[in-house]
C-alpha cells in the first residue's frame, strides 16, 4: 500500500481526548469512517458549533445528554455531499447535497462524518451549506418556538441574545410576520449584527429596534420608542438580570417563552408576575425525534423562502478551539460554523 493510498483512507478531524479548556480540541489525522448499515458518509462542507458543545467539552452539558466517552469528535450538525453509502442504502443518494442533525452520534467536526440515511435532508438550491447547518439544529428550535407562541403582526416581541445563533433567526422570523421586534444585544459592538438582521431577510413591514442590554437604561429608552405600547411577547434564552428586566417591560396578557439561560440563571418569574399581569409561560424544549424532523423541514424552507437569512460566523476546522472561545466569550455573530 502506497503512502497516497494510506492518505486517502485518513482524514482530518478534531479529536477531544480530555475534558477541559478549548485547547483540548486538536486536529488529528484519523481513519476515514466507513458507513455501516443504514448510514451514509458525508464529505463535510460545514459543521455546526453549539454552545452546548462548549459545556460538554468542559465536562458538563445538560442532564438530557449522555456524557461522551473520550476520545471523541464533537459536532452534531453537518452539511455536505454524500460520498459513500453503507449496506441497505440506495446508491441514488451518492453525490446529493445534504444536511443532517446526527444527534448523539456526533463526529461533525471533521472532513467526513457518518449520518443515518433517514436523518438526511436535501439542501434547497437557494440555501448555502453553512446556512443549512444553521437551519438544521438552531433553525428547528426557532420553528419550535414559533409553534409555541403564535406571533401576530400587532405583537411587540422582545428577544434577548438577538445576535446569537437562535436569537438572530427568531428576530428575522418575527419580522417576517410583521411584528415589532426588540433585539437586545450585549454591548455596542453587536448593534450592527442585530441591525443587519432587518435587512438580511424578507420582512413583512415589521419594525426592528436594537438596544444594548448592557446599558441599564434600555427599558426606559424602549418605553419612549414604543410610545406607551408595552411588549406582548418575550422569547428569552438569556435569563439573569437581562431576562428579568425584559419581564418588567411586559404588558398585561403577554406571552413568555423560555428557551434557555445563557447567563447561567433561568429568568426569574413568580406566581405574582403571572397572576397580576395574566402572563402565559411556555417552555417548548424536548420533542420526540419524529416532530423534530418536521421542524427541520420547516426551518430549511424558511431559509429557502427568504424569511430567514441566518448570519453565519465561519471558522476553519483547525480553529475549532477559537470557535469555542468565541461562544464562551460572547463574541459570536449568529451561528458558529466550522469549514473543513
Ligand atoms: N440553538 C439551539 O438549537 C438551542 C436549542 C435549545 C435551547 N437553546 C438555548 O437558547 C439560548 C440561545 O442559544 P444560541 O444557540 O443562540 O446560543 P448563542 O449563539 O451562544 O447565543 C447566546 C447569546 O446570549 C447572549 N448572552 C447574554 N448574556 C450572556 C451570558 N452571560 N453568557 C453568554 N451569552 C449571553 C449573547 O449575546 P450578547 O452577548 O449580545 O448579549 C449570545 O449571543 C441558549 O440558552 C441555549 O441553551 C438553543
Amino acid at each position: 500500500m502506497s503512502i497516497d493510498d494510506l492518505r486517502e483512507r485518513t482524514m482530518r478531524a478534531i479529536v477531544h481526548r480530555e475534558f477541559g479548556a478549548s485547547d483540548v480540541l486538536r486536529v488529528e489525522e484519523v481513519p476515514l469512517p466507513e458507513p455501516g448499515e443504514g448510514l451514509v458518509r458525508v464529505r463535510v462542507a460545514a459543521a455546526g458549533v453549539h454552545a452546548v458543545d462548549t459545556d460538554i467539552r468542559r465536562g458538563g452539558g445538560p442532564p438530557s445528554m449522555p456524557k461522551p466517552v473520550l476520545p471523541m469528535t464533537p459536532g452534531r450538525e453537518v452539511a455536505g455531499i454524500v460520498d459513500a453509502v453503507g449496506s441497505g442504502v440506495n446508491e441514488s443518494v451518492l453525490g446529493a447535497r445534504v444536511v443532517a442533525h446526527v444527534g448523539f452520534r456526533s463526529g461533525g467536526y471533521a472532513e467526513f462524518a457518518l449520518a443515518p440515511v433517514e436523518a438526511l435532508h436535501p439542501v434547497p438550491a437557494e440555501v448555502t451549506l453553512p446556512q443549512a447547518v444553521a437551519a438544521i439544529g438552531t433553525g428547528r428550535t426557532a420553528q419550535l418556538v414559533l409553534e409555541s407562541v403564535e406571533i401576530r403582526p400587532d405583537d411587540v416581541v422582545i428577544i434577548p441574545g438577538a445576535s446569537g445563533g437562535l436569537g438572530s433567526q427568531l428576530v428575522q422570523l418575527a419580522l417576517s410576520i410583521g411584528a415589532t421586534v426588540v433585539g437586545l444585544h450585549g454591548g455596542e459592538t453587536k448593534r450592527a449584527v442585530v441591525e443587519q438582521l432587518g435587512v438580511g431577510a424578507r420582512r413583512a413591514g415589521g419594525r426592528l429596534i436594537a438596544l444594548d442590554a448592557n446599558d441599564d437604561t434600555w427599558p426606559v429608552r424602549l418605553a419612549g420608542l414604543l410610545d406607551g405600547v408595552q411588549p406582548s411577547v418575550l422569547i428569552d434564552g438569556v435569563g439573569g438580570p437581562t431576562g428579568r428586566a425584559a419581564v418588567e417591560t411586559l404588558g398585561r396578557g403577554a406571552r413568555v417563552v423560555i428557551i434557555g439561560w445563557s447567563s447561567g440563571e433561568v429568568v426569574r418569574l413568580d406566581s405574582a408576575d403571572i397572576v397580576e399581569r395574566s402572563l402565559t409561560v411556555a417552555v417548548p424544549l424536548g420533542r420526540p425525534i419524529a416532530e423534530l424532523r418536521t421542524l427541520e423541514t420547516r426551518a430549511l424552507a424558511a431559509v429557502a423562502e427568504g424569511r430567514v437569512s441566518p448570519p453565519v460566523d465561519e471558522y476553519r476546522l483547525e480553529d475549532a478551539a477559537a470557535a469555542h472561545d468565541a461562544i464562551e466569550q460572547r463574541r459570536q455573530r449568529g451561528k458558529v460554523v466550522l469549514i473543513p
